[in-house]
């Protein structure tokens, strides 16, 4: 089969490789029939290298029809509809019945100090196959599924594989107060969403922060009220003034380490680039990847005893956190990976005719597969427009 696989920093391509076979009676072969690229990729793509494999299959966001079932999955058959989660999870261990299914025990990837498997996603994730391609392998495909019905396009489905679900807790995480102000910085899709989910829940007031016009202007035409980074002096002030000098309630955090703003990090992420992967790995993690310029913008904007939930993902461990400032301004800290299933049931129902999300003009691009390299590159480049690349195997 044709797969979209890691070969380097900066460097994917479309190669064919052994078609995945039932390894586990808990595991299925899904044919994919549409599968995202997203912000998380980028990490991998560039910054999480010394994680990656030469050959590793990339993506995590899709979707498709059932070709074959394990013994032990019994919940589904050939010609079923799916959605996969980002996360392989058993649905029946400690945290999944605490719906913190990306801390699963069944799949925790123990020997690399990690939680919960995930699809194509590096070495410190299990290096699990992922979901470019024209197969997948499921783990835990008893549980590692969601159904969806026959009839509307994929693309009404497909971001409940990680967007919608990614985006609707960090709203909840954030915990808005009754009529109270959201900012959410960065407005890649997840921020995007995050905003259309708080429009939804009724947040009172949302403010959205990027660089990059379109996306702007794509928030703006939904209601969003945005500021355009590189138009202010200092951000913090710039949200104080439209605040009444106290700052929002709520802080999403939907940039991560990919941020602009972090030259240090970046040095140190451009010297791993090229150094052999056994020595960066270390090195990453001990001297840090951390680029932390959307973490420190948000404890600077959040007012008093307000909540950050961050939803950006960040690595490494070696930048000075101030905590002086998190702890004086009494902030409430919450994150991690987004537990998939956990928020399906309130999301599918929007999922209509009517798209209230507007799920079905999200993605700005629709490729072929083959297109992968190229798609990859505008998506980082942030080049004609792109926001959202839906592959087509
Ligand atoms: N926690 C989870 O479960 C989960 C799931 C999916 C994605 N993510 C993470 O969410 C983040 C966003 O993903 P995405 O797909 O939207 O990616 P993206 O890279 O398209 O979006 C990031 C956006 O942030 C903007 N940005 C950069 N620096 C900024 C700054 N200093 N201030 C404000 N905005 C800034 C960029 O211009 C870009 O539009 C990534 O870190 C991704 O890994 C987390
Ligand atoms: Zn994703
Ligand atoms: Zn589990």
């Amino acid at each position: 089969m044709k797969a979209v696989t890691w070969h380097g920093k900066r460097d994917v391509r479309v190669d064919t490789v052994p078609d995945p076979q039932i390894q586990k009676p808990t595991d299925a072969i899904v044919k994919i029939t549409s599968t995202n690229i997203c912000g998380s990729d980028l990490h991998l793509y560039e910054t999480l290298g010394p994680f990656m494999g030469e050959g590793d299959i990339l993506g995590h966001e899709p979707m498709g029809i059932v070709e074959e079932v394990g013994r032990e999955v019994t919940n589904l058959k050939p010609g079923d509809r799916v959605v996969m989660p980002f996360q392989i999870s058993c649905g029946s261990c400690f945290m999944c019945d605490r719906q913190l299914y990306t801390q699963c025990e069944t799949t925790q990837v123990r020997d690399q100090g990690m939680g919960a498997a995930l699809f194509g996603f590096s070495k410190l994730y299990g290096e699990v196959a992922g979901g470019q391609a024209e197969y997948l392998r499921v783990p835990q495909a008893q549980f590692t599924h969601i159904k969806v019905p026959d009839g509307p396009p994929d693309e009404r489905f497909i971001y409940l594989s990680d967007v919608l679900p990614t985006a609707w807790q960090s709203v909840v995480y954030a915990d808005v107060p009754e009529g109270g102000t959201l900012v959410v910085l960065g407005l890649g899709p997840i921020g995007d969403m995050a905003c259309r989910v708080a429009q939804h829940m009724g947040v009172g007031r949302v403010i959205a922060v990027d660089l990059v016009p379109e996306r702007l202007e794509r928030a703006r035409q939904r209601g969003v009220e945005v500021v355009d980074l590189t138009a202010v002096d200092k951000l913090g002030d710039a949200i104080r003034d439209m605040t009444g000098g106290r700052g929002p309630d709520s802080v999403v955090d939907a940039v991560g380490m990919e941020a602009h703003g972090s030259p240090v990090a970046k040095l140190a992420q451009q010297v791993t680039g090229f150094l052999p992967a056994a020595i960066a790995a270390p090195f990453m993690q001990a001297a840090g990847v951390d680029r932390l310029a959307a973490l420190h913008s948000a404890i600077d904007i959040v007012r008093r005893g307000g909540t950050i939930s961050l939803i950006g993902v960040y690595g490494g461990m070696a930048d000075p956190m101030p905590l002086m400032t998190l702890f004086d301004k009494q902030i409430q800290l919450r994150m991690g990976q987004a537990n998939i299933k956990r928020w399906v049931d309130d999301i599918m129902p929007l999922l209509t005719d009517e798209d209230p999300l507007g799920v079905d003009t999200f993605a700005t691009h629709r490729l072929p597969l083959d297109e992968a390299p190229h798609a990859y590159e505008i998506f980082q480049k942030k080049q004609d427009g792109a926001i959202k690349v839906v592959l087509k195997p």
